[in-house]
């Protein structure tokens, strides 16, 4: 009776769907019409271009990373695959303060926004020029981006080393208001950088006030993850409140000896907060941290090891205290002589990783740099390390929950629209994996390493990754906030 097969651009057949949203799996076919899930359930005998077999695999929303430094690399290695092979497909950009545009074409840029690795021949001057760029020559993944408040302040102010006065203020208003009309999702601080170390609170609540209409978000590598944690949570938390808007602390942590333990303590003084005002925050599954070569004490307690280096490459991957010496000098010495750079700083505690990462409200985002041969191995594995080893093998929360964590929830709290759950009508980003075998092989040695288990990855209904194979596609698109849609 019916002459009319439904038939898909692509099938997905025998899998066990979880959907982004934290219910528990079941069995289902997805199909896929037009860069968008037709239909979900099962669709014997329903007909497609081409099938997948998943069959023993889990079909999840394509994951979100929250919290990235891929503002160049979605133009310069558009084809990502250090984020398309775990699975990734959509990526949050501008993060920290550091943003691609708006910049000028005839300024330096400071540390640490040259580790978005800029060229001076392509800057955008616009933060709607960088959105055309990216529409006009799309990455294999989906970009959701925000400006950045040092880069701002890189822009328009002469001195870095102070608060920014009225007209600089005002100056940078303005900017986040064209990069708000352009299609920013938010505006994101690192007060923690020596670009932005001098900007006092009420600057970036008066830089932030096109934000408010909006309700666009506030993002932040905060001021002290350190012995000052709790003043930097309630500044934040401030700044959401006097701007009216949802707030989210970047990478949570406690870091340095002396604060191990303290995420017991700034855990639940974030839920109490969560009551009153919409605060997000995320995480990535390592207990080192990776930026900037810095030299300030507390960075350079624990072991540091050299990421890159532009006057010394050929130091990337060694231990700093090994590099200093064999040249005779202090770490610290070593470390300026290894400027301008990244390295990664082991100062976290393992139990306070694991309780931000099982917090109920954590986000996972990679804070991967991609930069240099031996970056933080975050760049490549943060997914499958959070599916695999602390899901599966810790067995810290259900495999549910960790897919919400990098989807449902993510899509939430970043306002990015039919995205993030597996749903009828909704973007056809879908990852397929083995639940029984994911995992990272990124580490601190060979950190630049596709995870395992990863079967197929499906970017707006392009199957972008296949059995460790990168197919081409570039199907990408810039997600904007909803009104500038
Ligand atoms: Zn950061
Ligand atoms: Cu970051």
């Amino acid at each position: 009776m019916t002459d009319k097969t439904p038939h898909y651009d692509l099938l997905i057949r025998g899998g066990t769907v979880i959907d982004g949203t934290k219910a528990p799996r079941f069995d289902a076919d997805v199909g896929i019409v037009d860069g968008r899930i037709a239909a979900i359930g099962k669709l014997t005998g329903h007909t497609a271009d081409r099938t997948l077999d998943a069959t023993g695999r889990i079909v999840a929303p394509g994951f979100i990373d929250s919290h990235t430094h891929d503002d160049q690399a979605v133009l310069s290695q558009a084809q990502m695959p250090f984020k398309v092979s775990q699975g990734v497909t959509t990526v949050v950009a501008g993060n920290c303060g550091i943003s691609a545009a708006p910049l000028r074409v005839d300024m330096d840029l400071p540390m640490p926004l040259s580790l978005l690795d800029t060229p001076a021949e392509g800057r955008f001057t616009t933060f709607a020029a960088y959105l055309d760029a990216l529409r006009a020559t799309p990455s294999s993944v989906n970009v959701a981006a925000m400006v950045g408040h040092s880069t701002l302040r890189a822009v328009v102010m002469s001195d870095l080393d102070r608060p920014a006065n009225e007209v600089e203020i005002a100056a940078m208003q303005a900017l986040v208001e064209e990069a708000m009309q352009a299609g920013a999702i938010g505006l994101s601080t690192g007060t923690f950088y020596p670009p932005a170390v001098k900007a006092t609170t009420e600057e970036i609540i008066e830089v932030g006030r096109p934000l408010t209409s909006r309700k666009a978000l506030y993002v932040t590598h905060m001021r002290d993850e350190s012995d000052h944690v709790m003043e930097s949570l309630e500044e934040t938390f401030h700044i959401g409140r006097a701007l009216d808007i949802p707030v989210v602390v970047s990478h949570h942590k406690v870091q340095n000896a002396q604060n191990f333990g303290k995420t017991k303590v700034t855990l639940p003084f974030i839920k109490e907060a969560m009551q009153h005002q919409c605060i997000g925050l995320d995480c990535y599954p390592y207990t080192a941290g990776s930026t900037m070569i810095r030299t300030d004490r507390g960075m350079m307690d624990g072991r540091v090891l050299i990421a890159s280096s532009v006057p010394h490459p050929e130091c990337a991957g060694r231990d700093l205290k090994d590099i200093a010496a064999e040249w005779g000098v202090s770490g610290e010495e070593a470390a300026v002589r290894l400027q301008p750079g990244s390295a990664i700083y082991f100062m976290m505690d393992e139990d306070d990783v694991q309780r931000v990462l099982a917090f109920e409200d954590t986000m996972i985002g990679s804070d991967g740099i991609p930069l240099g041969e031996k970056p933080h191995p975050r760049l490549w594995g943060t997914f499958p390390r959070v599916l695999g080893h602390y899901s599966r093998d810790v067995g810290l929360f259900p495999l549910e929950t960790a897919v919400w964590k990098m989807t449902g929830l993510t899509a939430r709290n970043f306002g990015l629209h039919e995205r993030g759950t597996l749903k009828p009508g909704h973007h056809a980003d879908v990852v397929i994996f083995n639940a029984a075998t994911v995992r990272d092989t990124a580490n601190y040695e060979t950190p630049t390493q596709p995870a395992e288990g990863i079967d197929a990855v499906i970017v707006n209904g392009a199957v972008t990754w296949q059995h460790g194979v990168h197919s081409g596609a570039r199907n990408g698109q810039v997600i904007v906030r909803r009104e500038a849609a």
